[in-house]
């Protein structure tokens, strides 16, 4: 699937009507992409999204998964409330260094902790009675299953799950495909149907990035 140019164009325009001019994006993209780190951070939009998702929810206690360079955790931080925390998980010790320096630069340092390495690893030495108000999942598309499970131990009634990439340029309805990061999204979305700890939507996205989506889960 071609991305149509009209996609970008307006995401141009919403950036420059919509998102004020202190907005990090630019300046984090262009560190992102002097230190070589893959150009997958969310699009300025969704992050600032994710910034009112977490205002919405009055979320005081954030969760990522995956790091990248920073760009989603510092936009989540800027929609916590004074005393608010967010704890991001990184796997690259290199992607966690930019991203610590962004998130520094950003001026939400005092916000947010980074932790490097795998998810899965870094997921069992959480304190299980701290549970975060609002989680986004944004790393490996192939343990996204297993990302979901560690959220809703690590959230309480009421809590918001966040998952990026579920589109994927439509390639979520591909049943015959063999690409692992693919089935990992369909796993957890053919789940949800008989899953009662949630109440659930996902929608499309078009942008910058592309063609792909995000899922909202509300914990029930
Ligand atoms: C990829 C990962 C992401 O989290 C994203 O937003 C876009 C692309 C990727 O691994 O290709
Ligand atoms: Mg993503």
């Amino acid at each position: 699937m071609s991305n149509d140019p009209s996609w970008s164009a307006v995401e141009a325009y919403l950036v420059d009507n919509l998102l004020s001019d202190d907005y990090p994006a630019a300046k984090i993209y262009q560190a992102n992409k002097a230190a070589d780190l893959p150009p997958i951070d969310v699009a300025p939009t969704e992050g600032k999204m994710l910034q009112l998702m977490v205002r919405m929810a009055a979320a005081k206690h954030v969760l990522e998964i995956g790091t990248l360079g920073g760009f989603s955790a510092i936009c989540m931080a800027r929609g916590l409330p004074d005393g608010g925390h967010l704890t991001t998980i990184e796997l690259s010790e290199r992607h966690a260094a930019v991203a610590l320096q962004n998130i520094r630069e950003a001026g939400v340092a005092d916000k947010v902790t980074v932790k490097v390495g795998a998810g899965l690893d870094v997921l069992p030495t959480l304190d299980p009675n701290k549970k975060f108000d609002f989680v986004f999942i944004d790393a490996d598309k192939a343990n996204v299953p297993n990302y979901y499970e560690w959220a809703l131990k690590l959230t309480h009634p009421g809590s918001i799950v966040v998952v990026d990439n579920v589109v994927r340029g439509g390639a979520v309805v591909n049943s015959e495909t063999q690409d692992e990061n693919i089935n990992g999204v369909r796993r957890l979305i053919e789940s949800l149907k008989s899953d009662p700890r949630v109440s659930t939507t996902a929608l499309q996205t078009v942008g910058t990035k592309g063609y792909d989506g995000f899922l909202v889960a509300y914990v029930l």
